[in-house]
């Protein structure tokens, strides 16, 4: 790599970033982050600090885990890569379909369908759902019902369903037939509801409505996440993914459980639907699937839709989506290394206590901080810290202070990720207890600093 000087002076000049204004990042170049170990990484001014965003909500076994990487150069040495369009294979990607499929075959899981990412895995999952219904002889099924705050990634069926405006605004018009409930977020909900369960309830109510007004025989799937990552870390009621399945199941809607973040214990669990004792008929995987060593997702089917496809005898069940990339030989290597590591550090276990302790600690923080407006978390490792500059109104805090609070905490020691007026926290699920502790230090002196 060319040296220091290069770097800094070439940051950002030549590349667009993903999420961010390219005048904002030429005015404020963004940290080059140069190593890495363990759940900690390190700057190019040699600065150390805890991930506490595990990458992106994604490296859930840390930076060092050398069963991972020797399997990654391994299999570039021996097959870098070849198709799996229909009628070729390799044998990662065939280990790693049953390595997936065994680790979610509690969830109903019996069929796995490989893609580069999350996105892609939220884009096949939709796109098979109608395609599921047009075997079945309801081709009317298309329309897609998703909720507010909910984020599913970028692609146009994916940005579609998503709940959060800015990912929409600026790319309009979107997918037709895309219908949103509000969100189980008891900070800020329409029916002014603070209890959980109530809310939960009031949401089936309206998706309950929003089939009537549609007309059953035209929805296709509702997609949720069991926990809302990116919107702010939205822990619904534990009824609430029960409640939404039951409206879905009276009405033949596929239920699509978006686990990109929640998948491969993240949750304290290996899937987010399995703490509500959901099984949906498609599941999205991506991020812990390979800890984001390589890029990897999967788009995971059950039964009822496997059957639909597998005893087609039209023809039409031939799946006409696929991306080159889907089981690359060493993507799946990666998979395979990484679901026997996270098994074997049983990464739930550790994201459970780790994750109690970061949500009470940051709780702690509230009653310190008035800025504090809400806290949410306390089912694993995510935690969404909402940031107000009048705790009464609730006012979301503006972008300068958010900074300010990042950049302090930064350097006391922590990176932490900001959605708007959120703090998010989802740090690799091997983070030890000190480390937590380390984290809320560093929260404390950006919250001193706002
Ligand atoms: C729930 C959810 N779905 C889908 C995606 C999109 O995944 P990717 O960024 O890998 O395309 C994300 C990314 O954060 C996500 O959180």
């Amino acid at each position: 790599m060319k040296d220091d000087n290069f770097i800094k002076e070439n940051n950002a000049k030549h590349l667009w970033h993903p999420m961010g204004h390219p005048a904002d990042s030429l005015a404020h170049p963004p940290k080059v982050i140069v190593s890495a170990k363990n759940s900690s990484i390190v700057d190019m001014d040699g600065h150390e600090a805890i991930d506490a965003v595990g990458g992106l909500w994604c490296v859930n076994l840390g930076y060092s885990n050398t069963a991972v990487k020797d399997a990654i150069a391994n299999q570039v040495y021996e097959l870098p890569y070849y198709s799996s369009f229909a009628g070729a294979t390799n044998g990662p990607a065939i280990e790693a379909s049953l390595a997936v499929r065994e680790m979610f075959e509690a969830d109903g899981m019996s069929r796995v369908f490989f893609t580069s990412g999350g996105s892609d895995a939220v884009e096949t999952s939709l796109r098979l759902a109608r395609q599921y219904h047009k075997l079945r002889g309801e081709p009317g099924r298309t329309k897609f019902i998703s909720l507010k705050k909910g984020y599913h990634g970028t692609h146009f069926g994916g940005a579609s369903v998503n709940g959060n405006n800015r990912f929409r605004i600026n790319y309009e018009p979107l997918l037709p037939g895309c219908f949103h409930l509000p969100s189980p977020y008891t900070y800020r909900n329409p029916f002014n509801e603070t209890n959980p369960a109530t809310l939960a309830q009031n949401i089936a109510a309206a998706f309950e409505d929003e089939v009537a007004f549609q007309g059953p025989g035209s929805i296709a799937a509702f997609i949720m996440e069991p926990i809302q990552g990116a919107g702010g870390v939205i822990v619904p009621d534990a009824s609430f993914m029960g409640l939404m399945q039951d409206v879905c199941n009276r009405h033949g809607i596929l239920m699509i459980s978006d686990e990109v973040i929640t998948g491969f214990g993240r949750t304290g669990d290996w899937s987010g639907a399995r703490h509500y004792a959901v099984k949906p008929d498609m599941m999205c995987m991506a991020k812990g699937i390979t800890s984001a060593y390589f890029p990897v997702g999967a788009a995971l089917m059950s039964d009822k839709v496997v059957d639909v496809f597998e005893n087609d005898t039209t023809g039409d069940g031939a799946i006409f989506h696929g991306y080159t990339y889907s089981a690359h030989p060493v993507g799946a290597a990666a998979v395979v290394a990484c679901l026997s590591e996270t098994q074997r550090l049983d990464t739930r276990t550790n994201a459970a206590a780790r994750g109690i302790q970061l949500y009470q600690g940051v709780l702690k923080l509230q009653a310190k901080y008035d800025i504090i407006g809400d806290v949410r978390g306390g089912q694993g490792l995510m935690t969404g810290i909402e940031i107000v500059s009048d705790k009464a109104a609730k006012t979301p805090m503006d972008n300068d202070t958010m900074k300010r609070i990042h950049q302090a905490a930064y350097e006391a020691g922590t990176m932490v990720r900001l959605g708007l007026n959120n703090i998010l926290m989802s740090p690799p699920l091997v983070i030890t207890e000190q480390e937590i502790s380390q984290v809320l230090a560093a929260l404390d002196k950006g919250f001193a600093a706002a």
